[in-house]
């Protein structure tokens, strides 16, 4: 079983910031998330993850106001180096789009925090879903989906590329005879397509790893495709169990076609848990956390990703079926979970708004009943692991790491040491050849 912790700073629910044990300001301090990145080591997980967007919300500030989202955090690379040092153990990975980003860039940072972590880099490679983000880029809006998905495939291929620029063994700093580099082991990066056209090298030499692991979270078709072919984890979504085994049967089935191993692919589902002695104490602290934000900022963030306005809609009555819109252009991973919410649960829209977790099953109950279900979904294959959403962090985190992972040690599903030093042993994944050698 994989386990990845996804850290929001104050966690995934909309007041976590407010709730007393949350650290609200020290969102900017290094020595918080150190301290949030050893707690996820202690729970051996296999990797934290810091997801971001390159952009702050600059409309409704008044309603975000109350529920920041990604209005005050730290360029993710740059803050998974400072954790490096902190932790020895744990993947290290984050999120950045290759909508805004040269590959080069990517290929150059990723290569650096691969070295600096000794081989613990992860690459959450998105297409971006917000049009915040275009405008700080010189767009008026996204560009759309298929677009964005055929730029993403080209931007991944040549930041391989440029990690392949160098074999592993390219450089012998032989002082003697003043060979710094073997020059036959170094490989122009020569590439013209429809959205790239370069002539280069990356100036460092190639990661630990070989490269860095990549990690995706599309649930679109185009998405699928991609994972299928390049992705080695993926963030599912917290769907329900029929739902969850066919994107995993379904992404899995796409793999051969690509040549892959069905066992080179991680598709670890979103979990948010609150945990009490008794499922009556974890529904209380949950009814608790709901009350820290008002229920509209939450209908609001039910609008935004399902791509529609719900707030003229009475809160104690289901969602109409027709206002789910016939597509979406932004994340179809949370659209699909809210259409299911509408379609599949028939809630109204104030349980909709309290319950949604974008990408995350959220679950009230005890550690012997979250244990249950992790190790239900794992023999039923929905997914080969989970990505955490803690409600708070850190103090939903250390409740997980404290009283479930113990109970799925002793039930003999979860590992009681790391295996390896990097992230792609720890994992079991095949190392990754240099395509100039092959
Ligand atoms: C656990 C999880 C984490 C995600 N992290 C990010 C993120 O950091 N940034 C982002 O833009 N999208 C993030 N996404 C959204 C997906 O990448 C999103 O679905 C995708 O950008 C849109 O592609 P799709 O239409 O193929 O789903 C995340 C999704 C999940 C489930």
């Amino acid at each position: 079983m994989v386990l990845s912790a996804l850290v929001h700073p104050h966690g995934i629910y909309k007041g976590a910031w407010r709730h007393p044990d949350a650290e609200a300001d020290r969102v900017n301090d290094v020595e918080y998330y150190k301290k949030v990145a050893q707690l996820c080591e202690r729970g051996l997980l296999d990797l934290f993850f810091i997801a971001d967007t390159p952009a702050a919300r600059t409309d409704n500030l008044d309603i975000w106001t109350r529920s920041p989202l990604f209005q005050n955090v730290m360029e993710p690379v740059t803050l998974l180096a400072a954790l490096a040092g902190a932790t020895s153990r744990i993947g290290l990975g984050a999120t950045v789009s290759t909508s805004f980003f040269e590959p080069y860039n990517i290929a150059r940072q990723f290569a650096s925090l691969d070295h600096i972590t000794g081989g613990r880099a992860a690459w959450n490679v998105v297409t971006s879903a917000n049009d915040y983000a275009a405008r700080n880029f010189g767009l008026d809006r996204l560009p759309p989906h298929g677009e964005r998905y055929a730029k993403a495939r080209e931007c991944l291929e040549l930041v391989k590329s440029y990690w392949d620029t160098w074999d592993q063994d390219a450089f012998v700093f032989d002082k003697e005879k003043a060979i710094y580099f073997d020059p036959k082991k170094f490989h122009t990066v020569d590439h013209k397509g429809a959205y790239f056209t370069v002539h280069g090298g990356l100036n460092i030499a190639r990661p630990p790893q070989g490269h860095p692991v990549i990690i995706q979270a599309g649930a679109s078709e185009s998405g699928k495709e991609l994972a299928a072919q390049t992705a080695e984890i993926v963030f599912g979504t917290g769907a329900e169990p029929e739902a969850a085994k066919a994107f995993y049967s379904d992404l899995k089935g796409r793999m051969p076609k690509f040549g892959r191993d069905e066992s080179q692919l991680f598709i670890l589902s979103g979990l948010s848990t609150v945990i009490g002695r008794t499922r009556e104490e974890a529904k209380e602290k949950f009814e608790y956390l709901q009350s820290l934000v008002p229920v509209e900022v939450k209908v609001m963030a039910l609008s935004n990703d399902l791509e529609v306005n719900l707030l003229d809609l009475p809160l104690d009555e289901p969602v109409p079926v027709d206002r789910i819109p016939a597509s979406s252009n932004l994340h179809q991973a949370y659209f699909n979970q809210i259409a299911d919410m509408i379609r599949g649960q028939k809630l109204t829209l104030r349980e909709m708004a309290n319950k949604y977790t974008r990408g995350s099953k959220a679950m009230c109950a005890t550690a012997n009943e979250v244990a249950d279900f992790m190790e239900s979904w794992i023999e039923q294959r929905c997914c080969d692991g989970f990505m955490l959403s803690p409600a708070v962090v850190p103090g939903s985190l250390k409740e997980f790491i404290d009283e479930v992972v113990p109970v799925l040690q002793e039930r003999g599903i979860y590992k009681t040491a790391y295996k390896g030093k990097t992230l792609r042993e720890n994992l079991g994944l095949y190392p990754v050849a240099n395509k100039n050698s092959l």
